[in-house]
């Protein structure tokens, strides 16, 4: 069913440890219309990987989804059944996770995991007529159809990652996350990836969300980004107006924080530690590495603010009128 939006709404996800309830994910809403890319970026634990692992329904227990709606079309994933939601996965959402390298099954070839996806959705073609839909698969994502008889460890990285990307759409979903998936491999093969996922995902018509850390190389795929930071969506907006007019402080210092355009690479981090999720500080979780706070931000939690045509920010800076003070 492709060209379904997704909607998200106040998702919360939670850890239960022994010193507390973490809430990794803490209020997080947005929307994803048919055929758009989302790029979710943020320091490692903001919560990019439970947010995507909670819209399938992949949480370990006895981590939970305490709160939120994620509908799909016109379905709340949330409120399905186990059995429907196994048939959502792949059909209508699926995932290319994180460390693809690991997330093949080593003892099967490539033909047999793409097949056992297939069968397992109730598609009964002939086994000749599976093999026909998958060397179109593989040469789809830019494989030649022979990978299909070869084992995961005779596979580049590269390899490896797209035969994940054939996965992840072999069935068409109306929504692909793909959860860093060029962060092990080197910055030539990355882009070379990513844009196949582009090409594919276009094919098909689906929406992807994008998890990663190297915001530069990001954001000549995706149409809008969005910023986490302590388990919240603290700034979304098309990727021209963030990069151009950064409104929440944290994502101003992202940003300023990348390399130059010549030498660009990982996201280096910004000065101070990030929060701990067990006793986050009162008020904005940002505040105590915020340079601009004020007593507000230390007493009260920030809500999101527009500013400007589908941008929005959770700070306290950013003005009604949707200019940011002090630029
Ligand atoms: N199984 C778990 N038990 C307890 N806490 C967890 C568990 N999984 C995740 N968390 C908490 O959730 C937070 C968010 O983790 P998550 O993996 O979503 O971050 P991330 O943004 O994907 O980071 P990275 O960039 O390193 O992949 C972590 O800081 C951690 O405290
Ligand atoms: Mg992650």
């Amino acid at each position: 069913m492709s060209g379904a939006s997704l909607v998200v709404d106040g998702l919360r996800v939670e850890f239960p440890t022994p010193g507390g309830v973490v809430r990794a994910v803490d209020g997080v809403s947005f929307a994803l219309a048919p055929g758009e890319r989302l790029g979710l970026v943020g320091e490692s634990g903001s919560g990019k990987s439970t947010t995507v692992l909670a819209l399938l329904r992949m949480i370990r227990p006895p981590g939970r989804i305490a709160a939120g709606t994620v509908r799909l079309g016109d379905r709340d994933l949330l409120a399905l059944d186990a059995r429907a939601m196994r048939a959502a996965r792949f059909a209508e959402i699926s995932l290319v996770p994180q460390g693809a390298m690991n997330a093949l099954n080593p003892v099967l070839r490539v033909r047999d995991q793409i097949a056992d996806v297939m069968r397992a959705h109730g598609i009964d073609d002939s086994d000749a007529a599976i093999d026909a839909r998958i060397g179109a698969l593989l040469e789809s994502v830019g494989l030649a159809r022979e990978v299909a008889r070869l084992h995961p460890h005779q596979l580049s990285g590269g390899m490896k990652q797209r035969v994940c990307i054939a996965m992840s759409v072999a069935l068409q979903p109306s929504v692909v996350l793909a959860d860093e998936p060029t962060s092990a491999l080197d910055v030539v093969v990355q882009k070379q990836v990513l844009a196949t996922l582009a090409t594919v995902q276009q094919r098909i018509g689906a929406s992807i969300i994008l998890v990663g850390h190297d915001m530069g190389l990001m954001a000549q795929f995706v149409h809008r980004l969005g910023v986490m930071y302590a388990g919240r969506l603290v700034e979304l907006g098309p990727v021209r107006e963030i990069f151009a007019r950064p409104r929440h402080p944290y994502t101003r210092a992202l940003i300023a924080s990348l390399p130059s355009l010549a030498r660009r690479g990982e996201f280096r981090g910004i000065p101070g530690i990030a929060p701990s999720l067990l006793a986050p500080p009162p008020g904005c979780a940002f505040h105590p590495r915020c340079a601009q706070a004020v007593e507000r931000c230390r007493r009260d939690a920030p809500v999101d603010r527009a500013a400007g045509d589908g941008h929005r920010a959770a700070c306290h800076l950013v003005a009604e009128d949707g200019l940011a003070p002090a630029d």
